[in-house]
């Protein structure tokens, strides 16, 4: 999954995505994960629509939306930086990465905007490779801030490009 924006917001898109998927088992999930894959997060204006296709309270998408921590309801950096905290990654030094990158940002205030400050994901399938990270999108093994700070520029240059 990207979370690159891919075209900015449009409630008559979001209904039409909505109208697609409601009918499928989970649907609540299943919208809110395609809106995010088409905006790249999930505006609030969402709750409404998908809760209307979805024959559901605004609370449910609400409680849905909330839960899971890769669902995002605020537009996303220009290059998300996301870092494994789970335990594989912990045991290899991950908790010290976290730290070791937080340091790198507030001395970096471009780094900082660029990356955002993002919520730490827990296991993103790489374990045997920890301390794991994603820079947008892309996975990363045996991450370090120098290996981070590489990945970021690389994307950040692809996109100027
Ligand atoms: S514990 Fe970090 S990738 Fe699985």
């Amino acid at each position: 999954m990207t979370s690159t924006p891919v075209e900015s917001w449009s409630e008559d898109v979001a209904r039409d995505i909505v109208s697609n998927i409601a009918r499928e088992p989970g649907p609540i999930l299943l919208c809110l994960q395609a809106i995010q894959e088409r905006f790249g997060y999930v505006p609030a204006a969402a709750v409404a629509i998908v809760a209307q296709g979805c024959n559901v309270s605004r609370a449910d998408v609400h409680g849905v939306l909330t839960f899971y921590s890769d669902l995002r309801d605020t537009p996303p950096p220009p290059v998300p930086v996301r870092l494994c905290a789970a335990e594989a990654c912990q045991a290899v030094g991950g908790r010290q990465l976290l730290r070791d990158w937080q340091q790198a940002c507030e001395q970096d205030q471009e780094l900082a905007e660029v990356t955002g400050v993002d919520e730490p994901i827990f296991c993103l399938g790489n374990c045997a490779l920890g301390p794991a990270a994603m820079v947008a999108g892309r996975l990363l093994g045996r991450a370090c801030v120098d290996s981070i700070k590489q990945a970021v520029h690389h994307h950040a240059e692809g996109s100027n490009s």
